[in-house]
């Protein structure tokens, strides 16, 4: 058990990474806070945890706004004393919008949370790292995160802000015992293709371009994976950076 005892917040977990990071967690003895925006889909993934002896609740949270964060992490204190692990991972994708097409709106919602969220969650949870001297945070970036046509412009550069975000998180609270690190998946199958309402002709013409490149699209529990090694003591010496995982296909 490589969590043994640990207290992890892992956002949007209802679903897709977040829901197999929480189930992984649990497998390897955390304690988890399975939180998401929709409150009954993250309860039946709690049910799951419990059915196979994991220890799990259910808190639900909306990343872009400030009370819900509060609560999220206070409910983790609460109920299970203090907070070890924070994984961000709630995200949404932006319909492939090219920058002469953005709204404020559209840019607006996507940092809130894909960038505002992570900041939010760990501003909340340095303190408590902070007072402990440890406690690790593991951001899902992506692909995105590291080029440039990989989404549209609202999604690539959120995500390239949350890279920033975990190297400066990563260095400057390195000498208190805290590690901050991301993942940048390439292609996973999970439901966040469902959140592609109307696609933007150009801009996904524009980014699909490199796709037969890739090898394969991963799975969830492989990413899973990755956040266990990087929130488990395996992983005492790597922080700030990221850690693709993409069947190698940012390597072309
Ligand atoms: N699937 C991919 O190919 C891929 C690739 C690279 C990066 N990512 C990133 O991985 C992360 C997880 O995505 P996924 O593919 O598992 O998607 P998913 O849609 O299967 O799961 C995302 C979950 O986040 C929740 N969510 C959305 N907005 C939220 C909010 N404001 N507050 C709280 N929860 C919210 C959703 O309800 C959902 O349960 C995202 O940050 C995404 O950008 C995904």
């Amino acid at each position: 058990m490589r969590l043994s005892g640990k207290v992890a917040v892992v956002t949007g977990a209802a679903s897709g990474m977040g829901k197999a990071i929480a189930e992984l967690f649990a497998a390897e003895g955390a304690k988890v806070v399975v939180s998401d925006l929709r409150i009954e889909t993250a309860q039946s993934v709690v049910t799951e945890i419990e059915a196979r002896g994991g220890t799990a609740i259910a808190v639900a949270a909306n990343v872009a706004k400030e009370e819900d964060v509060q609560q999220l992490i206070d409910s983790a204190v609460l109920q299970f004393g203090t907070l070890d692990i924070l994984i961000n991972n709630a995200g949404i994708m932006d319909n492939f919008v090219p920058a002469a097409d953005l709204t404020d709106e559209l840019w607006d919602r996507v940092f809130a949370v894909n960038t505002s969220g992570p900041m939010r969650t760990t501003r909340k949870a340095l303190p408590i790292f902070t007072e402990k001297k440890s406690g690790v945070i593991v951001n899902i970036a992506s692909a995105g995160g590291l080029h440039g046509s990989r989404a549209g412009a609202a999604y690539t550069a959120s995500k390239h802000a949350v890279v920033g975000f975990t190297k400066n998180v990563g260095f400057q609270y390195a000498s208190l015992g805290i590690r901050c690190n991301a993942i940048a998946p390439g292609g996973v199958s999970t439901n966040i293709s469902t959140s592609i309402t109307a696609p933007n002709p150009f801009g996904m013409e524009r980014a699909m371009i490199g796709m037969p490149l890739n090898p394969r699209t991963g799975e969830p529990e492989e990413i899973a994976k990755v956040a266990l090694f990087l929130a488990s003591d395996d992983a005492s010496f790597v922080n700030g950076t990221v850690v693709t995982a993409d069947a190698g296909w940012t390597a072309y």
